[in-house]
């Protein structure tokens, strides 16, 4: 049984990864600290997999607690999601989020460098690529100035990663996820936003179920179809999945470089407003809504390319966005 390091493993991509994970018999210790998760987590992930991970309270950014830890354990794998990822807070708190998703990085790494034959498997995003000048947005895109700091950290960290997997001969893949959506179709775990949700789908969630008000639309003078901004929304559950795959990619040594990056996104882009009727349709709920002014930073389109992870991984998203809207809108109602 193949011992795989989940780090952040209580949180939205990570529980869902966690329980694809057991579910293929991997044997899964999580570590994260609860500081955008909560402990009840775990009973979701043991009543879907009837199988509780190991859970290591820790804070990866801890230097000495982290080497006191990591250096008795001998895992096969590492797939790193725990970070800190609200980019509004990230511009008022840069420290923080350097401190945290930096370090935390670098004291994996060390561990990873006296192990190198264990895989690692970091948790990117597109908001390397900015507005990319050619939709669908490639891998070998033009790498944008980050519009804030914690799109900074992802931009970094993937050059650490780089740089270090070349110096010491590590194994890594770097994924740059789109927009991840929905939750385990089982409604036991999903997104746990702490207090306003700046993210489209937890907003509509809970403006339907009547916890927040009407949902405004960042703008709808975009030089998009029916003027509102455009994204690729993708299930949690496929991309849990395409952790595995590329996992399975490193174990079995079938990577063609050190570094390797890939998309993960449905390949296809639907506008703020699409969304909106998908999930009146995908539900039956009422969504009210205004129009309100463009988000500072935010781009006018972003879709994935999806050729490279389907030709190398061999992996493609499964689930349509109604999917996505209907699971989310579950997990909502069995929250309250
Ligand atoms: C955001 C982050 C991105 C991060 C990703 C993780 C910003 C600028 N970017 O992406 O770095 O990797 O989340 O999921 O925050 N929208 C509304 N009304 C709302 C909320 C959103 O109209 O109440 C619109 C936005 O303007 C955007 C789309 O919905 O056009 C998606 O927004 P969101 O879910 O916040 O994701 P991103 O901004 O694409």
């Amino acid at each position: 049984m193949k011992r795989i390091l989940v780090t952040g493993g209580l949180g939205y991509i990570g529980s869902h990864t966690v329980v694809e994970l057991i579910l293929r018999d991997y044997d899964v210790t999580v570590i994260d600290n609860l500081s955008n998760s909560e402990e009840k987590v775990l009973d979701g992930i043991e009543s879907i997999c009837g199988q509780r991970p190991k859970w290591i309270d820790l804070d990866l950014s801890d230097r000495s607690r982290c080497h006191d830890y990591l250096k008795n354990q001998k895992f096969d794998g590492i797939i790193h999601f725990a970070a800190f990822k609200a980019v509004g807070e990230s511009v008022k708190k840069p420290l923080k989020y350097y401190m945290n998703n930096i370090f935390s990085l670098v004291n994996l790494l060390r561990y990873v460098e006296k192990n190198v034959n264990c895989a690692f498997i970091f948790s990117s995003s597109c908001s390397v690529y900015g507005e990319a000048k050619k939709l669908p947005i490639t891998e070998d895109s033009e790498i944008k100035s980050a519009e804030s700091p914690y799109g900074n950290t992802k931009q970094i960290c993937e050059e650490i990663i780089e740089e270090s997997s070349v110096a010491y001969n590590l194994k890594s893949i770097a994924l740059r996820y789109f927009n991840p959506i929905g939750a385990h179709p089982s409604g036991k775990i999903g997104e746990l936003p702490i207090g306003v949700p700046q993210n489209l789908v937890p907003f509509i969630t809970q403006s339907a179920i009547g916890i927040r008000g009407e949902l405004n639309v960042w703008g709808n003078d975009y030089p998009t179809a029916d003027g509102s901004a455009i994204r690729d929304y993708i299930h949690v559950v496929d991309l849990a999945e395409a952790h595995i795959v590329a996992l399975e990619r490193l174990l079995a040594d079938k990577n063609e470089s050190n570094t390797e990056v890939y998309n993960l996104g449905s390949g296809k882009g639907s506008s703020v407003l699409e969304v909106i009727e998908a999930f009146k349709k995908a539900t039956g709920e009422n969504l009210p809504y205004k129009i309100s002014q463009r988000r500072k930073g935010d781009v006018i389109s972003a879709y994935a390319d999806t050729k490279l992870a389907e030709q190398k991984l061999g992996w493609k998203s499964k689930k349509t966005l109604e999917d996505a809207l209907k699971d989310a809108w579950r997990w909502q109602k069995n929250k309250m």
